[in-house]
């Protein structure tokens, strides 16, 4: 018979569990009180443990907003402590301070009771499966168009990590834009479509020149001003991305006919392309790179008003001011 050795009890071997389970866990207080987040939280929210433990959910990862748009709330967790209504399973979107973009996630939370039955907390825990938690579909978009979207998503998430990220936010920023534009749903869906992919050229880039510390010389120049059209190119070979390949062969078109690759001018340049201008050179500017430190909020914003009207359109700056004034 083989032999056990005897696992460690106590506090000390459920703490060991919850940080060998590879969902996303939280557990709060019965007054909302952070008590613990594992190890997958802090992967999935990018933050240290120490920075919102302690603190109220909504506060720490809601910016004080409990509710969304529409009136619902917006984690599920504190649903359930408030309401008492449980999830089992269900996918939801979340998306707290810590994710730019939202995730659609299966969602399980329940109540934490004493003996006696008195509520002592809620715990949530999130699907860690990759295919349950993706990007999510716009509802105007087709399966296959998202699928095939979603496919060029993962390998540039493969094969760079920050151009992934930054994917993410230039998609969610330019939803936000062309929804507030007063654009039509298919268009706002549009826009979040290629901001996913709108670097997926930078694929044929090695990494060496992607990341380099120091200025570039002429030829890597020529190569990362390239993605733009290497990226039209890949995307040409699929029928039912007809209408992305246009946008993001000119997403650094220049409003004043300075960008490339055509040297594209003011309304020549489509709409969508000029709003992932603005939406990509503010998330490059607020994030830190390998050759520099982000740009504060202040200076990116700075930036953006002095190239407004030059760089990019000057409406659409306009409206991603007056939505960064709504949002931080
Ligand atoms: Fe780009």
């Amino acid at each position: 018979m083989k032999e056990f050795s005897p696992l460690i009890s106590g506090p000390e071997a459920a703490e060991l569990i919850l940080e060998s389970i590879p969902s996303p866990v939280i557990l709060v207080n019965n007054d909302s009180t952070i008590l613990y987040i594992n190890g997958s939280m802090e992967k999935f929210l990018n933050v240290k443990r120490s920075k919102i433990i302690g603190r109220p959910l909504i506060q720490a990862l809601y910016n004080g907003q409990a509710f969304n748009k529409k009136g619902g709330y917006r984690s599920p967790l504190m649903e359930t402590l408030l309401t008492g209504r449980e999830f089992s399973g269900q996918l939801m979107e979340i998306k707290t301070v810590y994710n730019v973009a939202p995730r659609l996630l299966k969602v399980n939370t329940f109540l934490i009771k004493d003996a006696g039955g008195k509520i002592k907390g809620a715990c949530a825990f999130f699907s860690s499966n990759a295919h349950d938690s993706r990007i999510i579909q716009p509802s105007t978009v087709p399966s296959e168009q998202f699928e095939t979207i979603y496919a060029f998503a993962e390998a540039i998430g493969a094969r760079d990590g920050y151009t992934m990220g930054h994917s993410e936010k230039v998609a969610e920023y330019s939803r936000l834009i062309a929804e507030k534009m007063g654009l039509d749903l298919k268009t706002v869906d549009l826009a979040y479509l290629c901001g996913i992919v709108h670097d997926v050229g930078k694929i044929g880039i090695p990494e060496e020149v992607l990341n380099k510390k120091g200025p570039l010389d002429s030829e890597e120049y020529r190569l990362i001003m390239g993605h733009s059209q290497m990226g039209a190119s890949i995307l040409s070979h699929i029928s039912w991305l007809d209408d992305v390949v246009p946008i993001i062969e000119a997403h650094h078109e220049r409003y004043n006919g300075t960008g490339y690759p055509r040297g594209l001018k003011g309304e020549e340049i489509p709409i969508i392309s000029r709003i992932l201008a603005v939406a990509d050179a503010f998330d490059a500017m607020t994030s830190d790179r390998s050759y520099r430190k982000a740009y504060s909020l202040e200076k990116a914003v700075e930036e953006l008003k002095m190239n407004a009207g030059t760089q990019f359109d000057p409406q659409i700056v306009k409206v991603f001011l007056e939505l960064l004034r709504e949002y931080m």
